[in-house]
């Protein structure tokens, strides 16, 4: 298919589709009304929709995944506290500080094995509050699927294992879920199972479920009450935002059906790539639609990879001189996939 208006296929990230003809026709038809006043139908279904679907209480329809993490931590932290995190978590990396500055919390990091944290690591960085020289542990951070680590999971018995350590020791526990459908469909688990352990959750409707914008907190009524209140002091209260809510509506019913064959898709392109001379893949870490490969040769380097890439309409980012990750989505099709395989070939096959 291409990414409808460009021509080209995008794999810098799945945050690139751009909606279709029945999410646009839904946005002119969509009811709307003044959501601050929580009078927009079609957001409170969203909202409804989505906190039956993580089987949490309520929902707040946010504009943004960087929104609802700052939300959902400041809503259930007090400024000082500590928060522990995988060190390569997408708060505590990409979200220009809004943990420290905005919530005020002191960052603690563990290193995962491919983003996944131990009980151990975590209660080893717990504070009670007790010692003069630290400040308690207020919450534990989780991404599922993680980020940086090249779209790995959590299972559901590693969250609750997880979840139990940071409960004993008093905190809370917030999951940044922007990609958890991604994590649900590639363990075959349910997302209900998934989020159960935790106190909040963030997920996106702008990644790989394919919206255009926005992102869901789902927690307590009383977290979600207080979110909202936080939401406003943020400026972050939308008006009509029925629609924007109407074709996350869509996504939410139809994206997470289309997750597994990104899934495929990661993993045909992964195993085109290990085959390749110079190129290295931890295919242990190739699980979802996030693929991170590095490649090392004396002829090309990442940036010109891209660049070569960009002469066959494939669009791709390298993180630095030897490393790339593609994403895959609902807008790269398996022909597409097998046009970059092909480009991958020519450009470094032997
Ligand atoms: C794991 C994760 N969390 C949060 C975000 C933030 O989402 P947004 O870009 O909508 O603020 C991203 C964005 O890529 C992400 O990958």
């Amino acid at each position: 298919m291409s990414t409808p208006g460009t021509g080209k296929i995008d794999l810098r990230s799945d945050t690139k589709t751009v909606p279709d003809e029945e999410m646009r026709q839904a946005m002119a038809e969509a009811v709307v009304g003044d959501d601050v006043s929580g009078e927009d139908p079609t957001v409170n279904a969203l909202e409804e929709q989505s906190a039956e679907a993580m089987g949490k209480e309520a929902g707040l329809f946010v504009v943004s995944g960087s929104m609802g993490n700052l939300l959902a931590m400041w809503a259930q932290t007090q400024p000082g506290e500590e928060i522990i995190v995988e060190r390569g978590n997408h708060i505590y990396n990409y979200e220009a500080s809004g943990v420290s500055q905005i919530c005020g919390l002191m960052v603690r990091c563990a290193d995962g094995e491919r983003g996944v944290m131990a009980p151990e690591q975590v209660k080893a960085l717990m504070h009670d509050g007790s010692n003069i020289h630290t400040r308690r542990t207020g919450m534990l951070e989780l991404e599922n699927s993680h980020n940086i680590a090249g779209g790995t999971v959590l299972s559901v018995e590693r969250t609750q294992a997880l979840a139990d350590v940071a409960r004993e020791g008093g905190a809370r526990v917030h999951l940044d879920g922007a990609r958890i459908f991604n994590a649900a469909v590639a363990q075959g688990a349910s997302v209900q199972d998934l989020v159960a352990p935790v106190d909040s959750v963030q997920f996106c409707f702008s990644k790989g479920l394919g919206a255009p914008v926005g992102s869901m907190i789902c927690s307590t009524q009383s977290v979600i009450d207080r979110c909202r209140e936080l939401r406003k002091a943020v400026g972050g209260g939308m008006r009509q935002a029925g629609v924007i809510a109407a074709p996350a509506r869509i996504a939410l019913e139809k994206g997470p059906g289309r997750l597994a064959q990104d899934h495929v898709n990661a993993r045909t392109i992964a195993e085109t790539l290990v085959a390749l001379p110079g190129v290295s893949v931890d295919m242990g870490s190739v699980q979802t639609n996030l693929l991170n490969f590095s490649v090392e040769r004396e002829d090309i380097d990442a940036p010109s990879l891209c660049e070569r890439l960009g002469e066959y309409d494939v669009l791709a980012i390298h993180k630095d001189d030897t490393r790339i990750r593609f994403v895959t989505h609902w807008q790269v099709t398996v022909e597409d996939t097998e046009q970059v395989c092909g480009a991958l070939r020519e450009i470094l096959g032997d």
